[in-house]
């Protein structure tokens, strides 16, 4: 009898893990995110319901071009909790990228967000690798109308393939995605990690590793 119970909590705690995989669904109407807090809780702290206003939900934009001078010739317009406080503990947000021709989104992943982009102008080169064993790259050529998706936590990327600027817009399944870009992450820490350990990480010399931060 206990054993069975004990069978029981496991499966119901492996439960419980598979439906908090993505954010949890939310207990009230809505919790405006609120920034002046000093409160910490896995989320942001909720707004008074009775301030809350229809420009809390609202935010205007993404029919800006970014500017993408830059040395990858790109930037992302992040629509994020951070940007619009209602999406606090809804689980989703949106971007724009702006490619300059040729452009490109460096490798980098979400650690809690799987995207999905769409093409609005131009055609882009996209990819992302699987985890290890194999590291295999699903990579292909997009067109506008096109759609792709980019598992949660892999390594992904795009490139502007034409000589005009193209444009995606996307959604990713977290309010506050994160992105974490190998270059900045690896090169381009603080404090820094030690140049010997890269060189022997990547199996090139020091120098080559002080060029490469030297970017970061
Ligand atoms: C775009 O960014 C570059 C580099 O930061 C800057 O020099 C340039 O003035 C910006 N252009 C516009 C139109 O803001």
């Amino acid at each position: 009898m206990a054993k069975q119970l004990a069978h029981f909590s496991l499966l119901a705690l492996a439960f419980c893990c598979l439906a908090s995989a993505c954010e949890p669904k939310p207990l009230q109407d809505f919790c405006v995110a609120d920034p002046g807090s000093s409160v910490y809780v896995n989320g942001m702290v909720c707004k008074n319901p009775m301030d809350v206003q229809a420009n809390d939900f609202y935010f205007s934009g993404l029919q800006l071009m970014a500017n993408t001078s830059n040395p990858w010739g790109s930037r992302v317009t992040p629509v994020t909790v951070a940007q619009l406080p209602g999406l606090n503990t809804l689980g989703l947000s949106m971007i724009r990228i702006d490619y300059a021709p040729w452009g490109i989104n460096p490798p980098h992943t979400h650690p809690r967000a799987t995207e999905i982009i769409t093409v609005i102008e131009g055609s882009i080169e996209v990819g992302f690798v699987t985890s290890d064993p194999g590291n295999r790259l699903i990579t292909k050529v997009l067109y506008k109308g096109d759609v792709y998706v980019f598992p949660i936590g892999l390594v992904h990327f795009q490139r502007n393939v034409g000589n005009n600027n193209a444009v995606v817009i996307g959604a990713l399944s977290s309010q506050n995605p994160g992105a974490i870009t190998m270059g900045n992450a690896v090169f381009g820490s603080n404090p820094q990690i030690s140049g010997e350990f890269l060189a022997k990480s990547f199996q090139v010399d020091k120098q080559l590793v002080d060029q490469i931060k030297a970017k970061f």
